[in-house]
């Protein structure tokens, strides 16, 4: 029997992929205004990522108007917005690679500046986040306190996952990753620091767990648990989250997944804050992956703080079955084919991870430009 490498071929769900260089989702703040509408640009810096049979997991994505907390994050709840992800799939396709959408909703993590309505973002209980909020016009500033969601409000967020998914797949894309991670709204359901509910989405476990598992389960009726996978971050304190003792909670949330039969699950391991705000976080941290292993027999994806030989090493030892690289695919269009010949990598520029234009975001180097 072969070994089984970085670059050995993967069943996932639906798809086939030729690798298992991964890229992760990454905000960029580029979509075209009015509308937080995928333009030309985003095209262009998806189709430079692709490579034959390669997966590309899209920057978060709003699955209602009340679900974005930051300026110019791309939605898919309009029409031109399907459109514009039409376009994205396609510049991807044309050098057949896999474009998922992952699915979002920030839940505390907003500012009523991004409310339609201009009122408090919304979460499960009136708990402020630490930290602070990126306005619509980009300023800092300390965390309102959410307002908890209505009982009577919750099957319209299950609803507006559900919608996503289905415009994921009308535009084109070939599947969809729902952020259940890094302190949005599934996560902060999750959590019992977030949530503090006294029905029947709050409390226990079970509870806590229900609206992400009814998210997947809309998800899975609509577009078939073959195309779609979910992103968890166990170990996670980004956006003020972190459970006290995740391993009950996110052991009954996997054993509930394997009987969903997902196409994959991708883990932020402890180690990295999971929004690469630090260089690397902590590497002491217990390991989502071996907690996920024996409770999850599918395709499970790994990401935070991978260089080439940690991945390869997972990978070759049977931890994990692909590595998704957030900061190096930035900075690195080809990073599967540099990976492969072990060339070396360019280096990320942290200003323009967040917003502007094409500098820091389509004008990377590949090798062959080098
Ligand atoms: C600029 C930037 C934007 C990010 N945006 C998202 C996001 O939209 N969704 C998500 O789940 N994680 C997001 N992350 C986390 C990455 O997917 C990844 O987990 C993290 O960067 C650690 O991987 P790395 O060490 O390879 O960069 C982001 C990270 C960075 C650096």
């Amino acid at each position: 029997m072969t070994e089984t490498t970085l670059f050995s071929p993967l069943q996932m769900g639906a798809v086939k992929l030729q690798h298992r260089v991964v890229l992760a989702p990454l905000t960029r703040m580029r979509s075209e205004q009015p509308g937080n509408v995928p333009g030309a640009l985003m095209a262009e810096y998806y189709r430079q990522r692709a490579s034959a049979g390669g997966l590309l997991i899209s920057e978060a994505t709003q699955v209602m108007p009340t679900g974005q907390g930051y300026p110019h994050t791309p939605g898919i709840h309009s029409d031109a917005q399907q459109e514009g992800w039409r376009k994205a799939a396609a510049a991807v396709h044309s050098k057949a690679g896999l474009l998922y959408i992952q699915l979002w909703h920030v839940g505390r993590i907003s500012h009523s500046s991004h409310q339609p309505d201009g009122g408090l973002p919304q979460a499960p209980s009136a708990i402020a986040a630490s930290g602070t909020a990126l306005t619509a016009d980009w300023k800092s500033v300390p965390f309102e306190v959410p307002r908890a969601l209505e009982l009577s409000e919750l099957p319209g967020i299950v609803a507006a996952f559900r919608a996503g998914a289905h415009r994921a797949i009308a535009a084109g894309c070939d599947g969809v990753e729902v952020h259940g991670a890094n302190g949005y709204l599934l996560e902060q359901f999750l959590q019992s620091r977030s949530n503090q509910r006294t029905d029947q989405y709050g409390g226990s476990i079970e509870n806590r767990a229900r609206l992400l598992l009814e998210v997947v389960d809309a998800v899975v009726a609509e577009i078939g648990a073959e195309r779609a996978g979910i992103r968890l971050s166990p170990w996670g304190v980004a956006n003020g989250s972190g459970e006290d003792d995740p391993a009950p909670l996110y052991s009954y949330v996997i054993t509930e997944l394997a009987k969903r039969k997902l196409a994959f699950i991708h883990v932020i391991e402890g180690r990295a804050s999971g929004i690469g705000r630090g260089e690397l976080g902590r590497t002491d941290g217990p390991s989502a992956l071996s907690l996920a292993r024996p409770l999850w027999p599918g395709v499970l994806i790994a990401a935070s703080g991978y260089e080439r030989d940690t991945a390869m090493a997972d990978v070759a030892e049977g931890r994990v079955d692909g590595v998704a690289f957030g900061r190096h695919f930035i900075a690195n269009p080809d990073l599967p084919s540099r990976l492969k010949l072990n060339a070396p990598l360019n280096p990320y520029d942290r200003s323009t991870f967040y917003g502007g234009t094409a500098k820091g975001y389509t004008d990377y180097p590949a090798l062959e430009t080098v």
